[in-house]
């Protein structure tokens, strides 16, 4: 058994799965989980089969029930949790008199309402890892649009602009339990999710999910006297 473990949402492929990656290479047990359970399944299969010690249980990050059963499958397989990394995320382009409901739903739901619901779902078994080492972290995926918000993507950036706030506030909240968490806000990255502006911005141009990892890597290793509440991703010459 891994005396460390984490969950990673949205490891199916992109960030998350960089990120649950790097995780299994330094030894943490992982719970990953997306919607799709087939490539869910091929994603968690090709983790073990590089040693990694992986559960996995597909969910829609909009559904409650969903966010209690990964954790639940979680606990039962590990037991402890020492990283949470709320990534999954979508976003729905629309001009301001044509939002669709169920998007701005969907939204909202996937990008900000689970995590809050994870933290509330994990925060027993993250402060008894805070007890322990001090070094718990929740790794929450925001954005550079939730910094810095643009027309036509407005809210998916203000989903983002509420996981910054939410961060910020969990840091007030938790930090005396030696719970750390982190906003990323990251420009375009070249995954699957950019691939809509690829045309202006060249994917050798993007973020790579590599560097959104070695930002993981260095809070692994800060010490506990350590919070980096924010991480921004630009590229050169981008302006926030
Ligand atoms: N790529 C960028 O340029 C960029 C920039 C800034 C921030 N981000 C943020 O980084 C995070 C990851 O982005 P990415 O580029 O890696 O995206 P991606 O390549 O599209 O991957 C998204 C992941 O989330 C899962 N997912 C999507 N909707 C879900 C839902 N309703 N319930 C559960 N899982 C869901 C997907 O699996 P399924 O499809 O199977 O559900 C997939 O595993 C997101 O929060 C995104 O907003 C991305």
């Amino acid at each position: 058994m891994p005396d460390r473990a984490a969950i990673v949402t949205g490891a199916s492929r992109g960030i998350g799965l960089a990120l649950a990656e790097a995780l299994g290479s330094e030894g943490f047990g992982l719970t990953i989980t997306a919607r799709k359970p087939h490539t869910l399944e091929q994603t968690a299969r090709n983790l073990q089969d590089r040693g990694f010690d992986v559960a996995f249980l597909a969910a829609n990050m909009a559904d409650e029930e969903g966010i209690r059963e990964v954790v639940r499958t979680h606990r039962e397989h590990f037991g402890r949790l020492d990283v949470l990394v709320n990534n999954a995320g979508i976003g729905v382009g629309a001009a301001a008199d044509e939002h669709q409901t169920k998007f701005v739903d969907m939204q909202l739901g996937v990008n900000l309402r689970a995590i809050v619901l994870f933290y509330r779902e994990c925060i027993e078994l993250l402060r008894f890892a805070g007890a322990e080492h001090h070094n718990a972290l929740v790794v929450n995926m925001a954005s550079l649009a939730g910094q810095s918000p643009q027309p036509w993507l407005s809210v998916y950036a203000a989903t983002k602009a509420g996981v910054i706030a939410y961060t910020r506030a969990m840091n007030k909240e938790l930090g005396a339990d030696g719970i750390k968490s982190v906003a990323f806000c990251p420009g375009f990255v070249d995954t699957d999710m950019s691939e809509f502006v690829k045309d202006s911005i060249p994917a050798e141009k993007m973020l790579r999910t590599d560097d959104i990892v070695e930002a993981l890597r260095f809070l692994l290793r800060v010490s506990p006297a350590c919070v980096v509440p924010e991480i921004t991703f630009q590229r050169p010459g981008e302006a926030i």
